[in-house]
């Protein structure tokens, strides 16, 4: 491969936030978000589907679109993420940035994996090539009941939000049996917790991650 096409060596510190819809992740995106610069971090806070301008035309085809065959939503998805990856993460990377992404590939082997029974380990495979092999150093999961994060939604629900309640048991499981598989990476926490309390696990964690990355 030219030199020119190899992606950029990473610096700074990339954490993704997973769960079901109504968990709380984009508060704890921006709580976590205001807690890092104000100890003068560069932060770039960020989500999937819809981080760039194409991402922004593919989250309204996938969420609100027509009807999509399971294997062309999980394209959607990758696409939007190689897209994300290549030109927003990576190079935020590269800067030393600390970079916070609402969702990222653990929610395509999730929703599309075992959501919709593409099977996790393709999904996982196209995922992974889609973004160059780059995981989170730091995955945090809102873990909630389907049940109760169903009621916390407001508005007319999406295409995903509207999959059903076997669909959404299904994505719960995996999200669990992901993090219990790789726990150097994941920190699961409960998401019925208070905001305050989720907030202090989470900057603890990844102030730790922090001073490791700033050691090695
Ligand atoms: P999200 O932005 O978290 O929803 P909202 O802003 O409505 O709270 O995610 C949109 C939906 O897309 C959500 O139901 C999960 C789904 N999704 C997938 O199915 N696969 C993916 O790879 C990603 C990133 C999201």
């Amino acid at each position: 491969m030219p030199l020119a096409d190899a992606p950029a060596p990473r610096r700074g510190l990339f954490v993704s936030f997973e769960g079901g819809d109504g968990a709380g992740k984009s508060t704890q995106v921006a709580l976590l978000g205001e807690r890092l610069a104000a100890a003068g971090h560069e932060v770039v806070l960020t989500r999937e589907p819809g981080g760039t301008a194409l991402g922004r035309t593919l989250r309204t085809a996938v969420l609100h679109g027509e009807h999509l065959d399971a294997r062309t939503e999980a394209l959607i998805y990758a696409a939007d993420r190689a897209h994300h990856v290549a030109s927003l993460v990576r190079p935020a990377l590269a800067r030393g940035a600390v970079v916070v992404t609402d969702r990222y590939l653990d929610s395509s082997v999730a929703y599309q994996g075992s959501g919709r029974d593409l099977g996790a380990d393709e999904v996982e495979r196209l995922s992974l090539w889609a973004v160059d092999g780059l995981l989170p150093d730091v995955t945090v999961l809102l873990d909630l009941d389907p049940d109760v994060g169903r009621g916390r939604l407001t508005g007319e629900p999406d295409r995903l939000e509207s999959a059903g309640d076997d669909f959404h048991r299904r994505t719960r499981e995996a999200f669990l049996g992901r993090a219990a598989a790789d726990p150097g990476r994941w920190l699961v926490l409960d998401a019925t917790r208070p905001v305050a309390e989720l907030a202090a696990a989470v900057g603890e964690r990844v102030g730790a991650a922090l001073a490791t990355a700033v050691r090695s």
